[in-house]
Protein backbone atom coordinates (compact mmCIF):
# COMPACT_ATOMS: atom_id res chain seq x y z
CA UNK A 1 0.00 0.00 0.00
CA UNK A 2 1.31 3.03 -0.93
CA UNK A 3 2.25 5.14 1.86
CA UNK A 4 2.43 9.14 2.77
CA UNK A 5 5.93 10.50 3.49
CA UNK A 6 7.11 13.93 4.31
CA UNK A 7 9.99 14.92 3.91
CA UNK A 8 11.92 18.28 5.93
CA UNK A 9 15.33 19.19 4.00
CA UNK A 10 13.38 17.93 0.89
CA UNK A 11 14.68 21.08 -1.13
CA UNK A 12 18.30 20.49 0.34
CA UNK A 13 21.43 18.98 -1.73
CA UNK A 14 20.37 15.38 0.15
CA UNK A 15 16.85 15.98 -0.11
CA UNK A 16 16.72 17.31 -3.48
CA UNK A 17 18.14 13.48 -4.54
CA UNK A 18 15.65 11.53 -2.34
CA UNK A 19 12.60 12.97 -3.00
CA UNK A 20 12.44 11.80 -6.91
CA UNK A 21 13.37 8.64 -5.57
CA UNK A 22 10.81 8.14 -2.87
CA UNK A 23 8.49 9.32 -5.64
CA UNK A 24 9.24 7.10 -8.21
CA UNK A 25 8.99 4.22 -5.62
CA UNK A 26 4.70 5.66 -5.90
CA UNK A 27 4.70 6.64 -2.45
CA UNK A 28 2.51 10.48 -1.24
CA UNK A 29 5.86 12.19 -1.30
CA UNK A 30 5.40 15.86 0.58
CA UNK A 31 8.20 18.40 1.24
CA UNK A 32 8.39 21.00 4.09
CA UNK A 33 10.16 23.98 3.22
CA UNK A 34 10.40 27.77 4.01
CA UNK A 35 10.46 28.45 0.66
CA UNK A 36 8.80 27.30 -2.00
CA UNK A 37 10.90 25.76 -4.85
CA UNK A 38 11.47 27.86 -8.41
CA UNK A 39 11.32 24.47 -10.01
CA UNK A 40 9.79 21.84 -7.61
CA UNK A 41 10.04 17.80 -8.32
CA UNK A 42 6.41 16.76 -10.47
CA UNK A 43 3.82 14.97 -8.74
CA UNK A 44 5.51 16.00 -4.96
CA UNK A 45 3.48 18.59 -2.80
CA UNK A 46 5.24 21.10 -1.23
CA UNK A 47 4.18 22.64 2.07
CA UNK A 48 5.49 26.24 4.06
CA UNK A 49 7.12 25.44 7.13
CA UNK A 50 9.81 27.13 9.64
CA UNK A 51 10.93 24.25 12.12
CA UNK A 52 13.14 27.21 13.97
CA UNK A 53 9.83 28.33 14.64
CA UNK A 54 7.38 25.29 14.59
CA UNK A 55 5.21 27.49 12.04
CA UNK A 56 3.79 25.36 9.28
CA UNK A 57 4.88 21.94 10.83
CA UNK A 58 2.11 20.02 12.36
CA UNK A 59 -0.21 20.44 9.31
CA UNK A 60 2.68 19.16 7.23
CA UNK A 61 3.38 16.04 9.51
CA UNK A 62 -0.64 15.59 9.86
CA UNK A 63 -1.81 12.57 8.04
CA UNK A 64 1.46 11.52 7.16
CA UNK A 65 2.91 7.44 7.64
CA UNK A 66 6.93 7.85 7.58
CA UNK A 67 8.59 11.24 8.52
CA UNK A 68 12.16 11.42 6.98
CA UNK A 69 13.57 14.65 8.61
CA UNK A 70 16.88 15.61 6.74
CA UNK A 71 16.58 19.62 7.25
CA UNK A 72 19.38 21.15 8.76
CA UNK A 73 21.63 23.60 9.74
CA UNK A 74 25.10 25.22 11.26
CA UNK A 75 22.69 25.51 14.38
CA UNK A 76 19.68 24.34 15.87
CA UNK A 77 19.49 20.95 14.07
CA UNK A 78 18.42 19.82 18.21
CA UNK A 79 15.48 22.19 18.94
CA UNK A 80 14.64 21.67 15.14
CA UNK A 81 14.16 18.46 15.70
CA UNK A 82 12.65 18.23 18.93
CA UNK A 83 9.94 19.95 16.75
CA UNK A 84 9.50 17.40 14.39
CA UNK A 85 9.68 14.42 16.86
CA UNK A 86 6.70 16.17 18.59
CA UNK A 87 4.67 16.17 15.58
CA UNK A 88 5.38 12.66 14.71
CA UNK A 89 4.38 11.79 17.74
CA UNK A 90 0.84 13.42 17.95
CA UNK A 91 0.49 12.38 14.38
CA UNK A 92 0.30 9.10 15.21
CA UNK A 93 3.61 8.56 12.23
CA UNK A 94 4.50 5.01 12.33
CA UNK A 95 8.08 5.68 11.30
CA UNK A 96 10.61 8.81 11.79
CA UNK A 97 14.51 8.48 9.96
CA UNK A 98 16.67 10.99 10.73
CA UNK A 99 20.16 12.01 9.56
CA UNK A 100 22.98 12.79 11.36
CA UNK A 101 26.72 13.06 10.65
CA UNK A 102 29.58 10.12 11.55
CA UNK A 103 31.08 11.22 14.53
CA UNK A 104 28.75 12.91 16.17
CA UNK A 105 29.10 11.03 19.60
CA UNK A 106 33.03 11.04 19.84
CA UNK A 107 33.83 14.92 18.59
CA UNK A 108 33.69 17.36 21.04
CA UNK A 109 32.47 20.39 18.89
CA UNK A 110 29.25 22.51 19.11
CA UNK A 111 27.65 21.57 15.95
CA UNK A 112 28.29 17.42 15.97
CA UNK A 113 26.89 17.88 20.22
CA UNK A 114 23.50 19.25 18.38
CA UNK A 115 23.46 16.13 16.54
CA UNK A 116 23.37 13.84 18.61
CA UNK A 117 21.07 15.69 20.57
CA UNK A 118 18.91 15.28 17.84
CA UNK A 119 19.60 12.13 17.60
CA UNK A 120 18.22 11.49 21.51
CA UNK A 121 15.08 13.65 20.03
CA UNK A 122 14.18 10.99 17.50
CA UNK A 123 14.79 7.87 19.69
CA UNK A 124 12.93 9.52 22.41
CA UNK A 125 10.12 10.60 20.47
CA UNK A 126 7.91 7.24 21.14
CA UNK A 127 7.79 6.71 17.25
CA UNK A 128 9.20 3.90 15.51
CA UNK A 129 12.66 5.28 14.65
CA UNK A 130 15.74 4.73 12.11
CA UNK A 131 18.84 7.22 12.04
CA UNK A 132 21.80 7.09 9.74
CA UNK A 133 25.20 8.99 10.16
CA UNK A 134 26.70 9.62 7.04
CA UNK A 135 30.19 10.78 6.18
CA UNK A 136 30.53 14.43 4.75
CA UNK A 137 28.98 15.14 1.44
CA UNK A 138 31.56 15.42 -1.50
CA UNK A 139 29.73 18.06 -2.42
CA UNK A 140 30.80 20.03 0.94
CA UNK A 141 34.12 18.90 0.45
CA UNK A 142 33.99 20.68 -3.17
CA UNK A 143 32.66 23.44 -1.33
CA UNK A 144 35.56 24.04 1.29
CA UNK A 145 38.18 22.81 -1.44
CA UNK A 146 36.50 25.78 -3.53
CA UNK A 147 37.12 28.20 -1.06
CA UNK A 148 40.58 27.06 0.28
CA UNK A 149 41.54 28.01 -3.37
CA UNK A 150 41.18 31.08 -3.62
CA UNK A 151 43.68 32.01 -0.88
CA UNK A 152 47.19 32.67 -2.20
CA UNK A 153 48.56 29.75 0.32
CA UNK A 154 46.06 27.24 1.49
CA UNK A 155 46.34 26.09 5.30
CA UNK A 156 45.44 22.53 5.64
CA UNK A 157 44.96 21.15 8.82
CA UNK A 158 47.70 18.48 9.99
CA UNK A 159 46.24 14.85 10.75
CA UNK A 160 42.91 16.03 9.41
CA UNK A 161 41.76 12.67 7.42
CA UNK A 162 38.16 12.55 6.11
CA UNK A 163 35.73 9.46 4.13
CA UNK A 164 33.82 11.60 1.97
CA UNK A 165 30.40 9.97 0.49
CA UNK A 166 28.92 10.86 -2.26
CA UNK A 167 25.23 12.39 -1.88
CA UNK A 168 23.17 10.08 -4.25
CA UNK A 169 25.08 6.61 -1.94
CA UNK A 170 23.61 8.41 1.15
CA UNK A 171 19.88 9.33 -0.62
CA UNK A 172 20.33 5.17 -1.81
CA UNK A 173 20.87 4.19 1.41
CA UNK A 174 18.14 6.51 3.10
CA UNK A 175 15.82 5.41 0.68
CA UNK A 176 16.13 1.59 1.74
CA UNK A 177 15.84 2.47 5.15
CA UNK A 178 12.78 4.56 4.56
CA UNK A 179 10.87 1.76 3.05
CA UNK A 180 12.23 -1.09 5.44
CA UNK A 181 11.10 -1.20 9.12
CA UNK A 182 12.09 1.35 11.60
CA UNK A 183 15.79 -0.13 12.86
CA UNK A 184 17.11 2.06 15.63
CA UNK A 185 21.01 3.42 15.12
CA UNK A 186 22.06 1.45 11.44
CA UNK A 187 25.81 1.23 10.76
CA UNK A 188 27.28 4.71 9.59
CA UNK A 189 27.49 4.99 5.87
CA UNK A 190 31.00 6.78 4.50
CA UNK A 191 32.80 6.97 1.05
CA UNK A 192 35.03 4.14 -0.02
CA UNK A 193 38.67 5.59 0.92
CA UNK A 194 40.11 7.86 4.42
CA UNK A 195 42.14 10.89 2.56
CA UNK A 196 44.48 13.36 4.24
CA UNK A 197 42.56 16.91 3.61
CA UNK A 198 45.78 18.11 1.77
CA UNK A 199 44.98 15.04 -0.65
CA UNK A 200 41.79 15.81 -1.15
CA UNK A 201 42.48 19.41 -1.84
CA UNK A 202 45.36 18.32 -4.21
CA UNK A 203 42.51 16.64 -6.04
CA UNK A 204 40.30 19.14 -6.62
CA UNK A 205 43.53 21.70 -7.56
CA UNK A 206 44.21 19.17 -10.46
CA UNK A 207 41.20 18.64 -11.73
CA UNK A 208 40.77 22.57 -11.93
CA UNK A 209 44.05 22.92 -13.03
CA UNK A 210 45.26 25.22 -10.52
CA UNK A 211 48.51 24.97 -8.02
CA UNK A 212 48.87 26.52 -4.85
CA UNK A 213 50.85 26.26 -2.28
CA UNK A 214 50.11 24.62 1.03
CA UNK A 215 50.98 25.22 4.74
CA UNK A 216 50.55 22.76 7.00
CA UNK A 217 48.46 24.67 10.50
CA UNK A 218 47.99 22.26 13.86
CA UNK A 219 44.78 21.23 14.77
CA UNK A 220 44.87 22.71 18.76
CA UNK A 221 42.45 21.54 21.50
CA UNK A 222 40.45 18.55 22.43
CA UNK A 223 38.69 18.91 19.12
CA UNK A 224 41.62 18.93 17.32
CA UNK A 225 42.91 15.77 19.10
CA UNK A 226 39.82 14.15 18.69
CA UNK A 227 39.81 14.53 14.68
CA UNK A 228 43.77 13.54 14.95
CA UNK A 229 42.93 10.50 16.11
CA UNK A 230 40.19 9.99 13.41
CA UNK A 231 37.21 9.96 16.01
CA UNK A 232 35.46 11.44 12.96
CA UNK A 233 36.14 8.36 10.47
CA UNK A 234 33.64 5.25 10.47
CA UNK A 235 33.82 2.80 12.93
CA UNK A 236 33.99 -1.04 11.49
CA UNK A 237 30.99 -2.70 10.57
CA UNK A 238 30.39 0.71 8.02
CA UNK A 239 28.47 0.62 5.19
CA UNK A 240 30.71 1.93 2.34
CA UNK A 241 29.29 4.03 -0.96
CA UNK A 242 29.91 3.20 -4.26
CA UNK A 243 31.46 6.62 -5.83
CA UNK A 244 35.09 8.05 -5.12
CA UNK A 245 35.45 12.18 -4.45
CA UNK A 246 37.66 10.62 -7.84
CA UNK A 247 34.55 9.79 -9.25
CA UNK A 248 32.74 13.06 -8.35
CA UNK A 249 35.36 15.57 -9.56
CA UNK A 250 35.74 13.99 -12.93
CA UNK A 251 31.67 14.45 -13.21
CA UNK A 252 31.58 17.74 -11.49
CA UNK A 253 35.03 19.89 -11.60
CA UNK A 254 36.86 20.61 -15.19
CA UNK A 255 39.97 22.59 -15.76
CA UNK A 256 40.04 26.29 -16.19
N1 LIG B 1 26.47 18.03 4.04
C1 LIG B 1 27.11 17.03 4.63
O1 LIG B 1 28.31 16.79 4.37
C2 LIG B 1 26.37 16.13 5.60
C3 LIG B 1 26.98 14.97 6.09
C4 LIG B 1 26.28 14.14 6.97
C5 LIG B 1 25.00 14.49 7.37
N2 LIG B 1 24.44 15.65 6.90
C6 LIG B 1 23.10 16.01 7.34
O2 LIG B 1 22.23 15.84 6.22
C7 LIG B 1 21.17 16.78 6.31
C8 LIG B 1 21.03 17.49 4.97
O3 LIG B 1 22.25 18.14 4.66
P1 LIG B 1 22.38 18.97 3.30
O4 LIG B 1 23.84 19.19 3.08
O5 LIG B 1 21.54 18.35 2.24
O6 LIG B 1 21.72 20.36 3.74
P2 LIG B 1 21.51 21.67 2.88
O7 LIG B 1 21.81 21.46 1.44
O8 LIG B 1 22.20 22.79 3.59
O9 LIG B 1 19.94 21.90 2.98
C9 LIG B 1 19.36 22.21 4.21
C10 LIG B 1 17.89 21.89 4.13
O10 LIG B 1 17.32 22.13 5.43
C11 LIG B 1 16.16 22.91 5.27
N3 LIG B 1 16.02 23.78 6.45
C12 LIG B 1 17.02 24.44 7.09
N4 LIG B 1 16.51 25.14 8.13
C13 LIG B 1 15.18 24.92 8.11
C14 LIG B 1 14.11 25.38 8.91
N5 LIG B 1 14.29 26.22 9.95
N6 LIG B 1 12.85 24.95 8.63
C15 LIG B 1 12.63 24.11 7.59
N7 LIG B 1 13.61 23.64 6.79
C16 LIG B 1 14.86 24.04 7.04
C17 LIG B 1 16.38 23.72 4.00
O11 LIG B 1 15.11 24.02 3.43
P3 LIG B 1 14.62 25.47 2.91
O12 LIG B 1 15.86 26.33 2.80
O13 LIG B 1 13.96 25.17 1.60
O14 LIG B 1 13.69 25.91 3.97
C18 LIG B 1 17.14 22.74 3.12
O15 LIG B 1 16.23 21.89 2.42
C19 LIG B 1 21.50 17.69 7.49
O16 LIG B 1 20.78 17.24 8.63
C20 LIG B 1 22.98 17.48 7.72
O17 LIG B 1 23.38 17.67 9.07
C21 LIG B 1 25.08 16.47 6.01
Amino acid sequence: MASSVLVTGGTGTLGRLVVPLLRDTGHDVRVLSRHRPDVGVDGVEYRAGDLSTGQGVEPAVAGTDIVVHLAGGPKGDDEATRVVARAASRAGVRHLVYISVVGADRVPVGWLRTKLAAERAVADSGVPWTTLRAAQFHDLVLTVAGKLAKLPVVPVPRGLRFEPVDARDVADRLVELTLGRPSGLVPELAGPRVYEMGELLGGYLRARGVRRPTVPVPLPGRAGRAYRTGANLARGGATVGKRSWEDFLAERVSAR
